[in-house]
């Protein structure tokens, strides 16, 4: 079986910003998890990390293909937010070149852009 085209990354560091002793990342990549469809995980994969730079936007989370643009969004930070990085994250698949319009981005994916990334030099 090969490697999903996509990764999503789950910083699991933040703090929330209500209660700075809450990390809610590992409950957000959880319930991310949870929500892909068996057609999802054909395409999609989420992974942990720790600390994506973007410490103040929690939760941050990175949108990484081979080959694509890759996006960091923040302010993941409720479960309506759960469908709209897996909307985000079929959206960003299947897009040849990883950019998503504005007006295709589901409402936390439009918000939360920090920034994106052209992909790697080949070579
Ligand atoms: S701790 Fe999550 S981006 Fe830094």
């Amino acid at each position: 079986m090969s490697q999903p085209e996509t990764t999503v990354y789950v910083c699991t560091v933040c703090r929330s910003k209500d209660d700075p002793e809450v990390r809610p990342g590992q409950a957000l990549l959880e319930a991310f998890d949870a929500r892909l469809t068996p057609d999802d995980r054909a395409i999609v994969s989420a992974e942990s990390v720790e600390c994506l730079g973007v410490c103040s936007r929690p939760c941050t989370v990175a949108l990484a293909a081979r080959g694509k643009w890759t996006y960091v969004l923040g302010d993941f930070d409720n479960a309506a937010d759960v469908e709209d990085l897996v909307e985000s994250a079929r959206r960003y698949t299947a897009s040849e070149t990883g950019l998503v319009p504005k007006k295709d981005r589901p409402e936390a994916m439009r918000k939360g852009v920090v920034s994106r990334t052209p992909p790697a030099p080949k070579g």
